[in-house]
């Protein structure tokens, strides 16, 4: 497997290029000479082109992307433009736009070609909500993400995909999910996989795990469940918090 993946999803923070910069800049220095571990940064749109990496292992990701390549649609930014920034990763499924704004399954199977087409790694968001997991429909949830935004995928172009398992009520409440429950959800998602694809395929994806990660949690979910990776939101937007979560898993 790969070396971890941790992913800092800035969301729309900060306000200024000046302070994503020196957001930046900070991370650098407070995880310098860290190997074995790839970071990606994924600030919002704007502040990409003004991103230049000091430190090594670093690499520039995007919270989303649109599906065509140009055209007529106002304020959409396609994932070629992303690729011709210099990004590697892209965020895709976010359970923030399926909520705020109705981002559907149909509209990220689109996002998920688009984005591989043009050489972008995608991270694909999945995870169940408080009421589905109430109601016992966590796995139903997840089989339908995976078959959903999957499903122009073929297996060549699946082998660029890493999956983020995100529990919808983890994320940004200080309630992250279990260990062994991400575990076996984990297992579940490489089952899902198997069956589409191969056993190959389902071994070799990295699956990350997002939601309510710190530095006190953060070699757990890489030792315990076995996860090649983590997407943080909040603890990313505090330099000296990520630096640790890096460090962290650098000793796995
Ligand atoms: P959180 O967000 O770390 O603040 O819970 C994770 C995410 O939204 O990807």
């Amino acid at each position: 497997m790969k070396q971890p993946l941790i992913v800092a999803n800035w969301k729309c923070n900060p306000t200024t290029l000046a302070e994503a910069q020196k957001l930046l800049k900070t991370i650098e220095k407070g995880v310098k000479n860290i190997k074995k571990v790839e970071v990606v940064i994924c600030p919002p749109f704007v502040y990409l082109s003004g991103f230049r990496f000091r430190a090594s292992g670093f690499r520039l990701g995007a919270q989303d992307c649109f599906w065509e390549e140009k055209g007529a649609f106002t304020g959409e930014i396609s994932a070629k433009m992303l690729k011709g920034l210099g990004c590697k990763y892209v965020i895709i499924g976010h359970s923030e736009r399926k909520g705020h704004l109705k981002e559907t399954n149909e509209m990220i199977a689109k996002k998920m070609k688009a984005a591989i087409a043009a050489g972008l790694k995608p991270i694909f968001c999945i995870g169940e909500t408080q009421k589905e997991k109430r109601e016992g429909q966590g796995l139903r949830t997840l089989n339908s993400q995976i078959s959903k935004g999957l499903k122009d995928i073929k297996e060549k172009e699946a082998r660029n995909i890493i999956i983020a398992y995100e529990p919808v009520w983890a994320i940004g409440t200080g309630k992250p999910c279990e260990v062994d429950t991400t575990l076996t959800k984990s297992l579940i998602i490489r089952q899902v996989l198997k069956k589409r694809y191969s056993l190959s395929l389902s071994r070799k994806t990295r699956i990350l795990y997002g939601g309510s990660v710190t530095s006190q949690n953060a070699l757990k979910y890489i030792r315990g469940a076995k996860m090649n990776g983590l997407l943080v939101g909040g603890a990313s937007l505090k330099a000296q918090e990520f630096s640790k979560i890096v460090k962290e898993v650098s000793k796995s």
